[in-house]
């Protein structure tokens, strides 16, 4: 099972972004995760369309937008316009949600869900045979640096469970909040296989390193194949 790290340039220094995205991919971040927050959903506010279009002209890996907004709706085409491989919106915020992922797939973006801490598992019932991955929150969308949810760990392996009864046994679980060198290997034993990290990335003197150390405690934690089969 292949691990994808996708550091959260949440915590870096917003006036160096450039250098900030070139060390993680020296690191061997897979992917770019970009958190979108409008001060309405989550009690923050951070960056939008522009930024994502410019991380876009000088990032080689794939970004990762997580939409913590309350209208997602709105905005889904002007970010995948702008660059954004993969967009997840929140349960939490979308009636029609089953319209919503259609419309991320149709702009050929990855589609994603995700799940505040509070939020069951069965809110995807009807939906985990149509997603791409689904993120699972392990704080509560807002802010970078907070300490992990224990419990979170059971809700990655009900996710798990619930994509593989829909039949998407290729959809990947992303998992997002205080994913560290002391977490990181009881939520990859757990099935995550994407893993954002902010503050162990980004709050350390060496983006790079801490990258590639993060991505080696992760791939030594992953489950074989043949040991999930
Ligand atoms: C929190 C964001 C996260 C955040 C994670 O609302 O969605 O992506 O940057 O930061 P850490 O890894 O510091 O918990
Ligand atoms: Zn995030």
């Amino acid at each position: 099972m292949s691990i994808r790290i996708a550091p959260s340039i949440l915590s870096a220094d917003f006036a160096a972004l450039g250098n900030a995205v070139a060390a993680v991919e020296r690191g061997g971040a897979d992917l770019i995760h970009v958190d979108v927050m409008d001060g309405h959903f989550v009690p923050n506010i951070t960056i939008g369309v522009p930024v994502v279009r410019s991380l876009k002209r000088i990032a080689t890996v794939p970004l990762d937008v997580h939409l913590m907004i309350t209208d997602p709706d709105r905005y889904i085409e002007a970010f995948a316009e702008a660059g954004a491989s993969m967009i997840s919106v929140h349960v939490e915020v979308l009636p029609h949600l089953h319209r919503t992922i259609q419309a991320i797939k149709a702009l050929k973006a990855k589609a994603g869900v995700v799940l505040n801490p509070s939020t069951p598992v069965v809110a995807l019932e009807q939906i985990a045979g149509d997603v791409d991955f689904v993120l699972v929150m392990s704080v509560n969308p807002g802010f970078g640096g907070q300490s992990f949810i224990p419990r979170s760990e059971l809700k990655v392996r009900e996710v798990r469970a619930l994509l593989d009864r829909a039949g998407n046994t290729a959809a990947p679980i992303e998992i997002d909040g205080g994913i560290d060198q002391k977490t990181v290997a009881r939520v990859v034993s757990a099935g995550a296989q994407i893993l954002v990290a902010g503050n162990a990335i980004f709050g350390t003197a060496d983006a790079e390193r801490a990258t590639r150390d993060l991505k080696a405690a992760a791939n030594a934690a992953a489950p074989t194949t043949a040991a999930r089969a």
